[in-house]
Formats: structure tokens, C-alpha cells, sequence
């Protein structure tokens, strides 16, 4: 490991400011209480927070729609409080990524402000907006957030959004749009942060002859998520990274999807355009959507991490901001009811020592879970409801609409963090109204209860504990990854191996006994997420959902 590289050491812990702690009463998480919580992350392990977007901004998609990207939006606190922040985090050891949104601003942002009143302006190149003679729109292509990508502003000009309208897409092939972009990412780079989370990247370049494309969806339009990692899109990419990433040593972790594995290299091998890559092939998945298996499952974890292993440095999660809660994603009902939290343990053990950085995102260390949203004015996210809604016109039948939107809404993982047993989980005044409703088992699933031994909590922690671990850390921050074959169908066992040091993580991904052999060595258990550990001549029993980890005796 490369003596810069030290995020590959490092233990990500991703916040979402608006539910994570609200300090001022508001029912919207603050600055403030994060900063209220930086012990929380220290005791856990935690080296690295990664932000969503705190900016300027109408919070059409909760931030990701910036409209100032030089100042804190109010409802978050002020910039005086994110430098706070950033401060009291250094001084407890921990660094601070922010969020980089640079597809897209906000319709709001006062570039689009200027461009849509003078059409002639300079900053009216910042965009795509193309006339067209009939009225009509200019292409077939449809948004990520369901319609076309092209709003009319009403003197004959179209613009471009990949995702919402008050998302208008940056312009990217403007030599002057790039400009003022780097000269931000730099400007925030010097406030102190150690990087970003990059949004969305492989949609910064487009095919600009804006030609039809075939085959079109049920609505008629063409995905335009299928013309992501555009040919070209590399000299953007590059030169973000030598004006800003590399000259001032910047974490980065790119969100670049559609991006296949013999091009990860490119993004994130050793001279790469950012420092990881996230790969959504697992994460992705869920019980409720097509193509899922236990066993497909297993087989994508070891295909991204042997595909990853030859090119690049990978960042690994299971849950997210854009994803429903793990356990509902993958363990199926009965299994949590009959095992607890045993399955949850597993999962996190299955990916916390993966080759990777690992991140955790709020609550997913004390198991959250979806919530029990009941009708549509439960939900907030403007993605979801626009879908639902669409559908529902369309001839859907509503409560079909709503049972597919408890699955797969975003909103799953953005109720407020269970910090405690107290009325609104301790994430904001008992007495305020939470932005979203609260989970209610959050009286039983929180922060304070599962400060005790045998908890989650405390599995996650041994878990930090263990990438830290002056013997065993290194093995599994720079070990290698390999198959250990004869695992069963539906577990994964593999082995990280470092010199003449290796470990062996062994996860039963069901509710049937595994016997899975072992590599011949003399093996003691480090991690263990059930009672005991069976093991005999050279055979590993693992009981349902149980997840061991063994080092090899010296
Ligand atoms: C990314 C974000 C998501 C957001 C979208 C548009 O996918 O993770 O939350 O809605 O980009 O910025
Ligand atoms: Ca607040």
C-alpha cells in the first residue's frame, strides 16, 4: 500500500444530515448534532464521514438539486458550524468528505437563473438547452426520475435534466463551465476536507447529437440511464483529477454506474481518476425484484471482488441514502423473526472484510429496518411519489403502486436515526415533528439498548476492531481475496491472504446447516456471530445464517 493511500485503511461512516441528529428542534438533522455525535464515531471505529449534500439548495431530491455550492443551506446550520465540524472531527482523528454534485445544480442556481431570462448570457452555455422549431421535444431519451429528460422554459428552448427538472444537467463540454467546477471542488479542498463522494459521474457526458435511440420503454422513451460512462467522458474525468483530486491528495469514491469492470482500471486503478469506485452489482439486489437468489448473490460478491482485485481499489456497502434497508433487501421475514439479528451479523461480516473500504451508513449498525410507511403522504421522496403517481394515472392499480413503493422507496433508509428509547428516537425533541415519521421500533431498536455485549452494535464494532487489529488488520486491508471453493451454494467462504498470514471468512447466507471444508491449516476463531463454532476434521459446520471468521495459528 502506497504511503498516500491511507483510505484504504479507513473505515467510512456515512451520514445523512437530515435524519441523523436534529439539534435545534426543527425536525430536520443539523450540523450541530453531528458534531454532537463525533464521539459516537470515534468509540465505533469510525475514521472517515462521508456528508450528503449539506449545500444551498430547494431540496427538490434532499440536497442533490445544489443552488449555492459555496455555502451551508439554513436549514442545516451555517457555514460557521461545517467548519466547526470539520475541525472537531480533526482533532478526534477524523476526516470529512463531502458530497460533489456537478451533473447537475439546481434549477434555482442563479447560472440557471440568468440563462433562462437572457438566452444570450455566457451562463446559458453552462446547460443544454436546444430550441426546436415544431414545439416538440428534442429527443426520445427519459429521465432517471421517470418522463423525458427535456422541460420546456417556454420561448421555444428545451433543457436537459437527468433527473429531476429542478436538476438541470452542467454543460460539461464548456470549457468555462469546467473551469468555475474545479476551481470549487478546490476552493472546498482547501477548507480542510479530506475529499469527496461523487455523484453521479458517469452522466457528465453526453452524446451530443441528441438522436433518438431505440428500444424505448413503456412510456416511450429511452432510458437514459443506458448512455451513462459515454465514449470521451475520460478527458472530463482526467482532468478533474489533475486539477483537483490528485494535486491535493483527495479522497474520492466515485458513484460512476454503467462503468463494466474492464474499465475500472481506468476510474480507479493505480492512476485512476479517483481513489474507489463503488460497484452497485449486490447492493443492487433485492429479494423483491428480479434475478435474486442467494446463490446469485454469493456469485456477484466474488465476481466484483475478483473482477476489482485485478484493476482497482473498490469502495464496499450494502445500504445507502438511494437503497432500502438491508435486512429487508436480503434476509427473508421469517429468518429476523426466528434468528434476530444473527442474519444482520452475517451480512455485515460477509462485506466488512471484503478488499475494500468499507462504509456503514447511519443505522445500518443497529439494524434498521424499512418502515411501515402506510399510505402515500407517508413517503417524502420526490423520485418515488413521482413514479407512484405516474403509474397510478397511467391505469395502475394504487395499492399494488404502494405495496412496490414499501419495497424499493428511498425513503426506507432515511427515517430518523434510532439513537435512543425516547418519543422521536432521541433524534430530535420529543415535542418536535421529525421531517419523516420515525420508525416505531425505535423503542426497541436503538443506539442506547444496543450498547451491551452480544448487540449488533457491538458486532460492528469488533469489526472496525478487527480491520484495525495490529496482526489481522492489515491481512484484510491489503490481503488478497480468493474463492475457497467447496462452499455450498448458498454461502460464501473466502480467504484474505497476506504474506505468509491469511483469514478466512466463512458466511452461511440461509437457513440450512453448511458444511464447508477448510483450506488445511490449524485455524483459530476471531469473529463468531452465534454461540459456538463446529469445526471437525477439517470441516467447518455452520448453522443457519452464521457468519465465523478464522485466522490461521502460528
Ligand atoms: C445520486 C444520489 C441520489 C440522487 C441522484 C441525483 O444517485 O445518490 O440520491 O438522487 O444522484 O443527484
Ligand atoms: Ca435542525
Amino acid at each position: 500500500m502506497a504511503l498516500n493511500e491511507w483510505w484504504k485503511k479507513a473505515v467510512v461512516y456515512q451520514v445523512y444530515p437530515r435524519s441523523f441528529c436534529d439539534l435545534n428542534g426543527d425536525g430536520v438533522g443539523d450540523l450541530r448534532g453531528i458534531l454532537s455525535k463525533l464521539d459516537y464515531f470515534v468509540w465505533l471505529g469510525v475514521d472517515v464521514l462521508w456528508l450528503n449534500p449539506v449545500f444551498c439548495s430547494p431540496m427538490e431530491d434532499n440536497g442533490y438539486d445544489i443552488s449555492d455550492y459555496y455555502h451551508v443551506a439554513e436549514e442545516f446550520g451555517t457555514d460557521e458550524d461545517l467548519r466547526a465540524l470539520i475541525g472537531e472531527a480533526a482533532r478526534r482523528g477524523i476526516k470529512i468528505l463531502l458530497d460533489l454534485v456537478v451533473n447537475h445544480c439546481s434549477s434555482e442556481h442563479a447560472w440557471f437563473q440568468k440563462a433562462l431570462a437572457k438566452p444570450e448570457c455566457e451562463e446559458a452555455g453552462y446547460f443544454y438547452f436546444v430550441s426546436t422549431q415544431d414545439g416538440k421535444r428534442p429527443n426520445n431519451w427519459g429521465s432517471n426520475f421517470s418522463g423525458s429528460v427535456w422541460e420546456p422554459v417556454g420561448d421555444g428552448r428545451f433543457y436537459l435534466h437527468t433527473f429531476s427538472p429542478g436538476q438541470p444537467d452542467l454543460n460539461w463540454e464548456n470549457p468555462k463551465l469546467r473551469e468555475e467546477i474545479y476551481k470549487m471542488i478546490n476552493w472546498w479542498l482547501d477548507q480542510g476536507i479530506a475529499g469527496f463522494r461523487v455523484d453521479a459521474i458517469t452522466f457528465i457526458k453526453k452524446d451530443t447529437t441528441f438522436q433518438d435511440r431505440f428500444p424505448v420503454n413503456e412510456q416511450g422513451f429511452y432510458p437514459i440511464e443506458k448512455l451513462e460512462n459515454c465514449r470521451g467522458i475520460g478527458k472530463f474525468l482526467g482532468e478533474m483529477r489533475d486539477q483537483c483530486f490528485a494535486p491535493r491528495g483527495a479522497m474520492t469514491i466515485a458513484e460512476a454506474p454503467g462503468v463494466p469492470y474492464e474499465e475500472f482500471a481506468d476510474y480507479a486503478g493505480a492512476n485512476g481518476y479517483f481513489s474507489m469506485i463503488l460497484d452497485f452489482s449486490y447492493p443492487d439486489m433485492s429479494r423483491y425484484l428480479p434475478g435474486w437468489s442467494e446463490e446469485e448473490f454469493c456469485a456477484r460478491v466474488r465476481r466484483s471482488q475478483l473482477q476489482a482485485q485485478e484493476r482497482c481499489w473498490t469502495a464496499v456497502f450494502l445500504e445507502s441514502h438511494d437503497q432500502p434497508r438491508s435486512g429487508d433487501k436480503y434476509i427473508p421475514p421469517d429468518a429476523l423473526d426466528r434468528y434476530g439479528d444473527r442474519p444482520k451479523k452475517m451480512l455485515a461480516t460477509l462485506y466488512f472484510l471484503l478488499r475494500g473500504t468499507p462504509i456503514i451508513y447511519q443505522g445500518q449498525e443497529i439494524g434498521m429496518e424499512n418502515a411501515p410507511f402506510s399510505s402515500i403522504s407517508d413517503f417524502r421522496d420526490a423520485s418515488g411519489i413521482g413514479r407512484y403517481t405516474r403509474a397510478v394515472e397511467a391505469g395502475a392499480d394504487p395499492e399494488t403502486e404502494l405495496v412496490f413503493l414499501r419495497r424499493s422507496s428511498r425513503d426506507n433508509a432515511r427515517t430518523p436515526m434510532q439513537w435512543d428509547e425516547s418519543e422521536n428516537a432521541g433524534f430530535t425533541r420529543p415535542d418536535a415533528t421529525p421531517w419523516i415519521m420515525t420508525h416505531p421500533d425505535s423503542r426497541a431498536r436503538n443506539v442506547r439498548a444496543q450498547r451491551r455485549e452480544g448487540s449488533l452494535l457491538e458486532y460492528y464494532r469488533s469489526l472496525t476492531a478487527l480491520r484495525k487489529d495490529p496482526v489481522y488488520g492489515p491481512v484484510f486491508v491489503d490481503g488478497t481475496f480468493e474463492e475457497v471453493v467447496d462452499a455450498g451454494r448458498d454461502a460464501l467462504v473466502y480467504r484474505r491472504r497476506l504474506e505468509d498470514r491469511q483469514c478466512l471468512v466463512a458466511c452461511n447466507f440461509s437457513g440450512e446447516e453448511h458444511g464447508a471444508r477448510l483450506p488445511h491449516a490449524s485455524w483459530k476463531v476471531l469473529l463468531n456471530n452465534t454461540r459456538d463454532v463446529l469445526m471437525r476434521e477439517g470441516t467447518l459446520f455452520l448453522q443457519p445464517w452464521q457468519a465465523v471468521v478464522l485466522a490461521e495459528e502460528k
